[in-house]
């Protein structure tokens, strides 16, 4: 399996899993324990509340500009003139644990935006310091993380007066719930809302016991996005957004192995090959805008027009969807996912 997995990330990102930094053989125990209770349906208990202080320089935004770019900007968010520009949608993407700028998919992420049009500026956010500590250190930080780059969004609304609808945030996994946060933040600056958050698998472990204030939520911007692909084990698994979408039920993806409980020394970055499929779906779904056609309704009865029962259908990679509510799909097992 993890074979095939390599072969995946290869074909879709070219970069192997190590580039990725996912040996999760080097985790501390505790957090492999952690991995293995999240495994076997568990819920990891988060109820003591720690406020932890973070620094907002360990936060970093990388911009690439143009598709043509060959580098990346590091933005000084104290003096960030790159970004006084009115006629682009400025996309913030935000990895999740354990991940950082280096993540596999957001360089595939990027070029997806970049092969609709040019008028996208991409920000890499990367928020590693955080994102690599124990799960719950993690999820705690989404918070204030959340909020560092909900006041940087505030901040160039503010001081270049670009429109609040210039602005996309696109999260994974925690970083789908550090994607809420910043939608709080900015309306608790701005009293307007972000038009958009897109949430790819956002995370449930630690959040499902969380009340709706305190995690991410349908009224943290006008259009709240979710693709739930693994909800129950590492993604949150009841709506949360404005327009939900179930591949496959939203919780187990075909051509990915369903783990029974894992020991500690035996767990391998499969694990995540469900929660990871969100990203998959997504970019692939913004390279062909008519793929990946959803409906209201949970099941397809072949012999009945579905038409006729399921008039209202979405796809999964609209970025200008207002349409709301459970969409349900199916896919291949493996790219190209849409069927
Ligand atoms: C991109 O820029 C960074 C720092 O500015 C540098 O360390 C890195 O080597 C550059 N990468 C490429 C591919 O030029
Ligand atoms: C933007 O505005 C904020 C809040 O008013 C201020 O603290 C910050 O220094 C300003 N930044 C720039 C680059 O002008
Ligand atoms: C979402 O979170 C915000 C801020 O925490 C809260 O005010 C709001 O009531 C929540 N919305 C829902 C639908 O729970």
């Amino acid at each position: 399996m993890l074979q095939k997995m390599l072969k995946l990330i290869v074909f879709t990102c070219f970069i192997t899993l190590g580039d990725a930094g996912l040996d999760l053989s080097v985790l501390p125990d505790t957090m492999k324990q952690d991995l293995v209770t999240v495994l076997s349906g568990k819920p990891l208990l988060d109820s003591l509340i720690r406020k932890n202080e973070i620094l907002p320089e360990n936060v970093k935004f990388y911009l690439w500009a143009t598709k043509k770019a060959e580098n990346y900007t590091l933005i000084d968010t104290s003096n960030p003139t790159e970004l006084d520009k009115n006629d682009v949608t400025i996309v913030f993407i935000i990895h999740g644990w354990l991940e950082t700028r280096e993540t596999p998919w957001y360089e595939p992420l990027k070029n997806a935006f970049f092969e609709k049009n040019d008028r996208y500026y991409i920000i890499e956010v990367d928020w590693s310091p955080y994102a690599s500590q124990e799960y719950l250190v993690a999820a705690f930080d989404t918070k204030p993380v959340g909020g560092v780059i909900g006041q940087f969004i505030a901040n160039l609304h503010n001081n270049y007066s670009i429109p609040l609808d210039n602005f996309l945030v696109v999260g994974h996994s925690l970083g789908g719930q550090v994607s809420g946060f910043v939608g709080k933040k900015v309306q608790e600056i701005t009293h307007t809302k972000l038009p958009r958050i897109i949430t790819l698998d956002p995370a449930g472990p630690a959040f499902k016991l969380r009340e709706a204030s305190e995690r991410l939520n349908a009224t943290d911007a006008a259009v709240v996005v979710v693709i739930h692909t693994n909800g129950g084990i590492f993604g949150f698994k009841e709506s949360c957004g404005t327009i939900d979408f179930f591949p496959n039920g939203g919780s187990l993806q075909p051509g990915c192995p369903v783990h029974t409980v894992a020991g500690p020394n035996d767990l391998s970055p499969s694990i995540f090959c469900a929660h990871w499929r969100s990203w998959g779906y997504f970019i692939e779904a913004l390279s062909a805008p008519d793929s990946f056609q959803a409906s209201q309704c949970k099941v397809h009865l072949k012999l009945l027009n579905k038409d006729l029962l399921c008039t209202n259908s979405e796809t999964l990679g609209n970025l200008e969807t207002t349409k709301t509510g459970d969409f349900y799909l199916t896919t291949n097992s493996e790219s190209p996912y849409s069927k």
